[in-house]
């Protein structure tokens, strides 16, 4: 990270703004809501900018940059416009050491500006360090719409209440409770809705409730996807961030843990095949023990809870304590295969069902009917099935299964790492032993894992396009 973010307070502060255009003009906008005063040294300026000193709300002056300008400056901006010659005016800087930012030229520049979604007092600033304008752009646009317009004045209305917060809860970790309650519930909900009046009566209200401490726990059931982060529900997301506790799975992708909350717990009860470091009796006291010292606990888990994933086992355990769960579903790892390799798993020229199976049965040996097996229009997907990838092969063949029907092997489905490979049925239990299939994998029976496609298989994830050399920087 070359540039440390900073918010730099400039109000009553003297800044001085070299140019007069439209590049100008625009950070001119953005300086006044500052409270800076204002300096703009230009021979010719927009009206705007006349307008604006006019009414007293900075300093004109139409004439080429002098030293002096800077006496007691805080910030230096520059619009390269070519009205006025560069050098002098950085080298003048320089020696005074004040910030200097030469709009759009951060290699001339010693600060540079970041995009901002603004939510005054709430401000999100985004920066590339110069490398990629156009992609800030768009995540300013993506921030712009999912922070709501009133989200200013409920940062407003919380720190109109702070004082009196922080009086009545004098413990940190209650008034951090007390402040999340506020902001996940329906006081911020009015607010947002534009009733200051009513968020203010139940404000006090909860302000003056001894109950609010006895916070009640809950236990949220967590699908995190197969691996790759971005495939994480809004919801999960959402609740990842506002968890006390994080329980989770061992298999689950590089980069789904960096998206919880910083400061949550969290306890790795993940169950490497052969190696049940956790027993599920003990992830459900896990649980349940969190959940009763009133946290929100989180329990994430590789794909979809209720696929191959023992969710049903943690609900019933948890209701029967009376503990409130919440399930949020999450892409199982067929479906992001699936995706991920372009095989549509059912397809009206080739299967019209799909039936997802585990290689485990419950005591561990293989429990499958040979029906599910034997049906030609209907493609199998095999969860914990590299071990047993044979034997599958011998019983589907053997309950009528062609023995020349495609197959696939998808180990890492969706993580920079995956790797698919090709058979027949007939072929399973050697491709997947010559090949070494470690795992996480997906055995993938049927005529869809053939079909033809727009897209090459695999997909071409991980190597970038080569850059021709005459763009090459
Ligand atoms: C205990 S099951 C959990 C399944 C999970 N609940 C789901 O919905 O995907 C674990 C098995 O899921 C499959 N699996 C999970 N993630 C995978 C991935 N990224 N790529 C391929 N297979 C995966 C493997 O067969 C692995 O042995």
């Amino acid at each position: 990270m070359r540039y440390f973010p900073l918010f730099a307070d400039l109000e009553g502060r003297r800044c001085v703004v070299i140019g007069g255009g439209g590049e100008a003009a625009r950070k001119i906008r953005l300086l006044r809501k500052t409270g800076a005063r204002l300096l703009v040294v230009a021979p010719r300026a927009e009206t705007e900018i006349v307008e604006a000193a006019a009414s007293g709300a900075l300093t004109l002056v139409n004439r080429p940059f002098d030293p002096e300008d800077l006496d007691g400056a805080a910030l230096l901006v520059v619009s390269d416009d070519g009205s006025q010659e560069l050098d002098p005016i950085l080298s003048a800087a320089r020696a005074t050491g004040i910030p200097i930012n030469v709009i759009d030229n951060p290699s001339r520049s010693t600060v540079i500006v970041p995009g901002i979604v603004d939510r005054d007092p709430i401000l999100v600033a985004i920066g590339s360090a110069g490398a990629a304008p156009v992609l800030v752009r768009r995540l300013r646009e993506k921030i712009e719409a999912l922070l709501p317009s009133r989200l200013g004045a409920l940062a407003r209305f919380a720190g109109r209440f702070r004082g009196a917060v922080s009086a009545s809860i004098t413990e940190g970790e209650g008034r951090r409770l007390f402040w999340e309650s506020v902001f996940d519930g329906p006081i911020a909900g009015r607010v947002l809705a534009g009733d200051e009046t009513g968020a203010s009566e139940a404000m006090l209200r909860a302000i003056n409730d001894d109950r609010r401490a006895e916070r009640v726990g809950s236990v949220a059931l967590i699908g995190a996807g197969p691996g790759d982060p971005d495939l994480l529900t809004v919801k999960a997301l959402r609740m990842m961030q506002d968890a006390d506790v994080v329980v989770h799975d061992a298999l689950l992708g590089e980069g789904i843990l960096d998206c919880v909350r910083r400061d949550a717990d969290r306890i790795d009860v993940g169950k490497r095949k052969g190696k049940h470091s956790v027993k599920q009796d003990e992830i459900n006291e896990i649980l349940l023990t969190h959940a009763r010292a009133g946290k929100r606990v989180v329990r994430l888990k590789g794909g979809d809870p209720f696929v191959f994933g023992r969710g049903g086992e943690e609900l019933a355990h948890l209701r029967r304590h009376g503990i409130a769960v919440e399930i949020v579903p999450g892409v199982t790892a067929a479906l992001g295969a699936a995706a991920s390799c372009a095989i549509p798993l059912t397809d009206r020229r080739h299967a019209s069902s799909v039936t997802f199976i585990t290689g485990h049965g419950k005591d561990g040996a293989l429990d499958i009917e040979p029906a599910l097996l034997a049906e030609g229009r209907n493609t199998i997907v095999v969860y914990m099935g590299v071990s047993v990838a044979g034997g599958i092969a011998a019983r589907a063949i053997a309950a009528g299964r062609a023995a020349s029907t495609p197959v696939a092997v998808i180990e890492r489905a969706t993580q920079p790492d995956q790797r698919v490979l090709r058979g027949t049925l007939a072929g399973l239990g050697a491709l997947v032993e010559e090949q070494a299939v470690r795992g996480p994998a997906l055995l993938v029976i049927g005529e869809v894992t053939a079909a033809a496609n727009a897209l090459p298989f695999p997909l071409p994830r991980t190597a970038p396009a080569p850059v021709p050399e005459r763009l090459a920087v």
